[in-house]
């Protein structure tokens, strides 16, 4: 883990609320797991705390983070030009592990994409990707790993599956059995319990990146913390043990 200076080479707005952060850090981070994140610090005073983002990309120095704006912080970084610098913490957490299987399943939802797309790349044509969103102008956001061909769906039923990513999936794991395959899934908390709720039966083996706010990022403070079924160890910090869970551990 490193705490380094990074310079902001590119803040680019992607579509809507979306966008494209690239940094170059002062220092390499070394090897990182995809769902790894970091603690990025916005620039200027306004807002204290670092905020939490996965990381979307990550080459040598070159750091991409994509990011939708919710608050006051990702207000001010959208509004952050060129060349102003950053501080970056990271790689923190616990990533994705690739088990050997035969089949890999990504998933996401909305700005979801942002904490599964190394995974993704990592993995290659080895990976089907779901893809859910509100109409087709997000689709945009799925523009490096359109070669993939994700399937996508749409609650306004503007482009592919009209309705939700995980009806879309639950259909789709119909029509296969007896494979060998896991699951790898981000996106809002609603939509996981969905998802837990629908393949419950079945107990697919799927891991989950969880959000939670996050004050540290480094396990210290106990405010990222998120329940799960373990009566022993009835809570596990997001940002430690996490961001990436057994979705069958956590409780949803
Ligand atoms: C491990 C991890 C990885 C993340 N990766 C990304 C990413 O790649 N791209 C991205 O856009 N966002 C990501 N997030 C969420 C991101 O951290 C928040 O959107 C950001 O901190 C909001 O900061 P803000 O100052 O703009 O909003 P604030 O003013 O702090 O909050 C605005 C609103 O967003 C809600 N909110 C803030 N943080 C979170 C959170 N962590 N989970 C759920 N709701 C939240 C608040 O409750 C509030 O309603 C990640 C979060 C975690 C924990
Ligand atoms: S944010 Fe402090 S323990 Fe996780």
């Amino acid at each position: 883990m490193v705490d380094t200076e990074a310079q902001i080479i590119e803040n680019k707005n992607i579509v809507l609320d979306y966008f494209l952060l690239k940094l170059k850090l002062a220092k390499t981070m070394g090897k990182i797991m995809p769902g790894q994140f970091i603690m990025l610090k916005i620039p200027g005073n306004e807002v204290f705390l670092r905020r939490p983002f996965s990381i979307y990309d990550y080459d040598k120095d070159i750091l991409t983070v994509m990011y939708k704006v919710v608050g006051k912080g990702t207000e001010i970084l959208s509004k952050t030009s060129k060349d102003n610098s950053a501080f970056v913490l990271g790689p923190l957490g616990n990533g994705f592990r690739v088990n050997k299987r035969d089949v890999y399943l990504t998933v996401a939802g909305g700005i979801g994409i942002a904490g599964i797309h190394f995974l993704i790349k990592t993995l290659k044509e080895k990976a089907s990707v779901f893809f859910g969103c509100s109409s087709n102008i997000e689709t945009t956001l799925l523009k490096d790993i359109t070669h993939l061909n994700p399937m996508i769906s749409t609650l306004d039923g503007s482009y592919g599956y009209k309705g939700n990513v995980v009806e879309m999936l639950t259909n789709y794991l119909e029509t296969v059995e007896n494979v060998d395959q896991e699951l790898f899934i981000c996106g809002p908390e609603g939509m996981l319990k969905s998802l837990k709720a629908s393949i419950n039966k079945s107990k697919i083996s799927c891991q989950a990146l969880v959000e939670e706010r996050m004050a540290c990022g480094l396990g210290l403070c106990f405010g990222c913390v998120k329940k799960t079924i373990d009566e022993n160890e009835p809570y596990k910090r997001v940002c430690k043990e996490g961001p990436v869970f057994d979705l069958w551990e956590i409780s949803l």
